[in-house]
């Protein structure tokens, strides 16, 4: 019955119990219960500093909610449809249990501002935590980068051997692009970090409210300034859903590369049992499930940030119900990106490395040309004239079905006067990788030099 609604006022007709249910939140944003209830307990102290309600009704609510906060952790509190959402259902609980005060805790208050607060409030945790996630990851990888510092690998372009480097570096490309999404999520924080208590319906209140006071219990270092922005943001939450839909880009990448290195064409590297399954039909199969699925569900990440930027799209000022629609997506999102990088970080740490396959191919598919060429570059040619001289010996190669460390010095002669004995030490792959020693490149001094870097916070 309308009747038991909060707002059952002004309505003489019961809510149809199918619109009851379609419109309800209660049913997930039951999550925010502590937000909820850590939100309500600075406003209703606050209220009570400011003279707008008695402080025996203060002690009330605030003791009130946090019997609530047991019964909730405890599993014992009953979430009701009709109560619509976790404000309600809180604030009815609370009335039920101590009347008169519980009643007045919604002063100067609306579920507007209550709910912006209570999603800044849930997502600025999760960020964190999310970003310590990220640190395992990271702390995973340095790790395997150290350990792999003498593994060399082929290094591709278009999925076809380029030129050698080290496996440590293709791991530290990695810890780059994960550093700049922890610094991503750390810039976003700022504008998740902002208080919107206090913006009312939409207008603001007419009670003497000290926002101030509400920012620094709740560790707000600033609060929002314009009280129809401050209903109508979820710039922070798109925000938060773009930061996750790039890291689950970069993971989704990394999933691929483990995939194929783990194919029996490859034997790259082997990925603990604990994280593959096998085949009902095929008994040898080993399937790398995980990276499969964290790629997989880069799919509903990114399906998350379009479906909230398209609830945003046009809405006029200031809150629509249309909003509500901001908790799922925010929610899936966050769930898969902590178990993506969780599962991740365990991964990586038990990986194998099989660097004898590695380096075995690292030296296939002429990944030393360029060293050749750039060879008869510091012999005096110019860089295209040796460009065209190795690929005319690459050509011989294929032609006569051998790698270019195979060819004796006449042969290598026929392509350039200029080529003496010490072509051979250039074209092997520990000094190719080696010569390339300049900031960012594979050689293992640089590559070293990163992970000190990093492992000291740079
Ligand atoms: N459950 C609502 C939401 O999540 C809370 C705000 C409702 N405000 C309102 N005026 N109906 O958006």
């Amino acid at each position: 019955m309308s009747k038991d609604k909060l707002w059952g006022g002004r309505f003489t007709q019961p809510t149809d119990k199918f619109v009851e249910e379609f419109t309800a939140s209660i049913q997930f944003d039951k999550r925010l219960y502590h937000q909820d209830i850590r939100g309500s307990v600075a406003h209703a102290r606050m209220l009570g500093k400011q003279g707008i309600i008695p402080l025996d009704d203060v002690e009330k609510i605030v003791h009130g909610l946090q019997k609530i906060l047991l019964q909730i952790e405890a599993g014992e509190f009953d979430f009701s449809i009709s109560l619509e959402d976790i404000h309600m259902n809180i604030e009815a609980r609370l009335s039920a249990a101590i009347g008169e005060a519980g009643k007045r805790l919604h002063t100067g208050r609306s579920r507007n501002d209550q709910v912006a607060l209570d999603i800044r409030l849930y997502l600025r945790d999760e960020i964190v935590e999310i970003t310590t996630y990220l640190d395992l990851l990271l702390d995973a990888l340095l790790n395997q980068a150290e350990a792999n510092l003498d593994t060399l690998m082929p290094g591709f372009t278009h999925m076809q051997t380029a030129q050698p480097i080290l496996f440590a570096h293709h791991l530290m490309a990695y810890v780059e692009m994960f550093k700049r999404d922890k610094a991503r999520l750390d810039d976003c924080l700022k504008r998740v970090n902002v208080l919107p208590l206090g913006a009312g319906a939409l207008a603001g209140t007419t009670f003497p409210i000290d926002r101030e006071y509400v920012a620094e219990q709740l560790g707000f270092p600033a609060i929002t300034r314009n009280s129809l922005d401050a209903v109508s943001d979820r710039d922070f939450a798109l925000e938060f859903l773009s930061d996750a839909s790039i890291l689950m880009m970069h993971l989704s990448r990394f999933s691929e590369e483990l995939i194929i290195w783990s194919t029996s064409a490859f034997q790259f590297i082997e990925l603990s049992d604990g994280f593959c399954t096998g085949s009902s039909i095929m008994p040898q199969k080993k399937n790398p499930d995980v990276p499969e699925l964290v790629r997989g569900k880069t799919g509903r990440v990114y399906g998350n940030l379009m479906a909230m930027l398209t609830v945003m799209k046009s809405l006029p000022l200031a809150y629509n119900k249309d909003m509500q629609e901001d908790k799922e997506p925010l929610f899936d999102t966050i769930d898969t990106v902590k178990g993506s990088l969780k599962i991740f970080a365990d991964m990586i740490r038990e990986m194998r490395v099989n660097s004898d396959n590695m380096g075995r191919a690292a030296g296939q598919g002429f990944s030393t040309a360029t060293d050749v060429a750039d060879y008869l570059v510091r012999k005096g040619l110019p860089f295209r004239d040796a460009h065209e001289a190795v690929g005319k010996a690459v050509a011989y190669c294929v032609e006569n079905e051998m790698d270019i460390t195979e060819l004796s010095l006449a042969e290598w002669q026929l392509f350039s006067n200029k080529i003496d004995t010490d072509i051979f030490a250039c074209i092997t792959v520990e000094a190719s990788v080696n010569a390339r020693n300049v900031p960012g490149g594979t050689a293992r001094e640089c590559v070293m030099r990163e992970i000190q870097n990093v492992r000291a916070g740079n």
